[in-house]
């Protein structure tokens, strides 16, 4: 006969021993596992009378479940444990001074947030578009046909697919970010797009890529007028002084009809560039009111509607605002001139302007 106080009392026992999950898993094989004791008593009913059986399977049952409620209680101590430890152990302490081994921004991204903030202040939204783009959107649609001089000003990268049958090349401007945000969204529109852009040409002042920031507003009356008060606000706040003397003469894009280049007023005292006194000028930027055949490219009534765009380069924005003298520094990855031109991520950019 199977001394069963004694089986309990054993389990009972090495159960309170456990100290791991891994022996209490011993534990569970050793008692309740295919060969372990309590089911090797369970195969063992078969051979008892009937009577005995039903009196022994009853006990078994019930030093089963309490085997079972004895490891399931076990376990949850185990656990509970083991996660105090973890805490215990892992605590953070948050009065610890901060790592003076922050990262800092790069010029660009400082600059871009800039534009966006500025222009975000005069209700422009930010569109993006692909730097994969069609050569129709980025030429064809801008009413530069396929034999219009502008594309080969624009040494441009050709890619070796296609979308929709379109020979696809890396966009040289922001400009078709104009076709594709017109085909998406009915007029009012009133967007900026900064991006990278890609042409191929490398020196001194050229890197194959560089940033663009375009911007284009549509709707039914804004007029020259709009987009020279626009861009002098842009411009003003952007460089800190409402001393910025600008200039815009004609110029031409096949997409802009007026079309202008505008130039702001500067002075070198030494090796460094004063932006906003003396007499010299810098072109800064291109623009104009936008075609009537850009409008009819993307289905929308030039005699209805009409608007102007503009675009800049983001690295020249920054080179002037910040004193950086070479644009090819702005992507070698040099730690010592991020350390020396970066931002600090709490840098946030000002709206307010020096009205001295
Ligand atoms: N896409 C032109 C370029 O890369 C810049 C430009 C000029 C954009 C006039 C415009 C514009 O939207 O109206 O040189």
């Amino acid at each position: 006969m199977v001394d069963f106080t004694k089986l309990e009392q054993d389990i009972t026992n090495s159960l309170s021993k456990v100290t791991d999950l891994e022996s209490l898993n011993e534990c569970r094989i050793k008692y309740l596992g295919k060969k372990g004791e309590i089911s090797l008593l369970m195969k063992e009913l078969a051979k008892l009378s009937d009577d005995d059986r039903k009196r022994q399977a009853e006990i078994l049952n019930i030093l089963k479940n309490k085997t079972l409620s004895l490891i399931e209680e076990k376990t949850e101590e185990l656990n509970d444990r083991n996660l105090n430890e973890k805490l215990s152990s892992e605590t953070l302490d948050v009065t610890l001074p901060v790592s003076s081994s922050l990262g800092s921004i790069h010029p660009i991204t400082q600059v871009i947030e800039e534009v966006v903030t500025i222009f975000g202040d005069l209700d422009f939204y930010v569109a993006e578009g692909p730097e994969v783009e069609t050569d129709y959107n980025n030429f064809t649609a801008l009413n530069t046909s396929e034999h219009h001089p502008a594309r080969q000003m624009h040494d441009t990268f050709y890619v070796e697919t296609q979308t929709d049958n379109m020979q696809n090349v890396l966009r040289t401007h922001t400009s078709p970010v104009q076709i594709r945000s017109m085909l998406e969204h009915k007029p009012p529109i009133r967007l900026i797009a900064p991006g990278k852009t890609f042409r191929c040409d490398n020196d001194q002042t050229h890197s194959p890529m560089f940033h663009q920031v375009e911007g284009l507003v549509i709707d039914k009356d804004s007029n020259m007028s709009h987009l020279k008060g626009c861009l002098e606000i842009f411009l003003k706040t952007f460089f800190e002084t409402d001393k910025l003397k600008m200039r815009f003469r004609p110029s031409h894009f096949p997409f802009t009809e007026p079309s202008a280049e505008v130039d702001i007023g500067y002075t070198k005292k030494g090796n460094q560039l004063i932006i906003g006194e003396g007499n010299d000028w810098l072109e800064i930027l291109g623009c104009g009111m936008v075609h009537p055949k850009v409008l009819q490219n993307v289905n929308i009534d030039p005699n209805s509607f009409q608007g102007y765009a503009f675009g800049m380069g983001i690295e020249r924005l920054a080179m002037l605002k910040y004193g950086i003298s070479d644009l090819r520094t702005f992507f070698e990855c040099d730690l010592r001139w991020i350390k020396h031109y970066g931002f600090s991520p709490l840098n946030f950019p000002s709206l307010i302007r020096d009205l001295s």
